[in-house]
């Protein structure tokens, strides 16, 4: 047994090889089964797929790289839950892709963003930061409010998801622009929408008449981050039972 040893320790090929071989054994056998166990994300009620105007708010969160300076993942540390609230869950970036939970933090985590400002701050501190936050170095992004979108490709965004797990119907699909639209209408009752995106905030998110801007589509998303599950019901434990 020994004098096998020997050879292996004196073949730094050979050495290395074997070594490979034991640490792939050890990977597989922790990895492999997560993707088989069906609590590897475990289902949350109230988590639901992003409507199509929150979508577009999370494209346009995208495409700016707000994620450069924001994570959204909250660790379950005490330092973390008391500044931002209960630990991220995996199910609430499940419909996330790509999810943000991102690495850097110049800015605060945005998770449970969602609700801690009123639309109005989020209108003057997207335009210019600074006219909410004296000493903020975020940028300024004053096209979102007169960058106007008319969401007619919803539909294809909707059913590319769908290709990847998100459980959007063909009723979402077929009224993707309906919807987009219906959401940030400020006097809508949009029960539709409500059917397929139980408790979506329905609302005219930054004012816009007759129209739908990107401002209106980032607040919508930054409103809806973290507020799906109602943590004062959240059993933490009844997956495990
Ligand atoms: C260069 C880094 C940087 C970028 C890029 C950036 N931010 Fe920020 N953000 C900050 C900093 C720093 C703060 C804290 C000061 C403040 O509130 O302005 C902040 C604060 C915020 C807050 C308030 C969070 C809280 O809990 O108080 C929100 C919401 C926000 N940013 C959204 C965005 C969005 C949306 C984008 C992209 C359109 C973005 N940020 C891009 C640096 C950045």
């Amino acid at each position: 047994m020994f004098q096998h040893h020997a050879r292996i320790e004196r073949n730094s090929i050979l050495l290395l090889v074997l070594t490979l071989v034991v640490v792939s054994i050890g990977g597989l056998v922790q990895i492999l089964p997560l993707f088989f166990l069906e609590s590897t994300i475990e289902k949350v009620e109230g988590i639901r797929p992003y409507t199509p105007l929150e979508l577009v708010g999370r494209n346009i969160y995208i495409r700016e790289g707000c994620y450069n300076c924001h994570s959204q993942q909250i660790r379950p540390f005490r330092d973390e839950a008391e500044r931002y609230g209960h630990y991220s869950l995996a199910a609430e970036s499940m419909y996330d892709h790509p999810f943000q939970w991102g690495s850097k933090r110049t800015g605060p985590d945005l998770a449970r963003v969602g609700n801690r400002y009123s639309d109005d701050w989020h209108i003057a501190h997207l335009t210019n930061p600074r006219s909410v936050v004296p000493d903020s170095i975020m940028p300024s992004y004053p096209w979102l409010a007169t960058t106007v979108i008319d969401g007619s490709d919803l539909a294809e965004h909707l059913r590319t998801l769908r290709v990847v797990g998100v459980p959007y119907t063909d009723d979402a699909i077929a009224n993707a622009t309906a919807d987009f639209v219906a959401q940030a209408n400020p006097d809508g009752t949009a029960p539709g929408l409500l059917a397929r995106y139980p408790k979506a905030n329905v609302r005219n998110f930054s004012g816009d008449v007759g129209k739908v801007t990107e401002l209106t589509a980032l607040i919508a998303y930054l409103q809806v981050l973290g507020t799906m599950v109602n943590f004062s019901t959240f059993d933490e434990h009844a997956n495990q039972r």
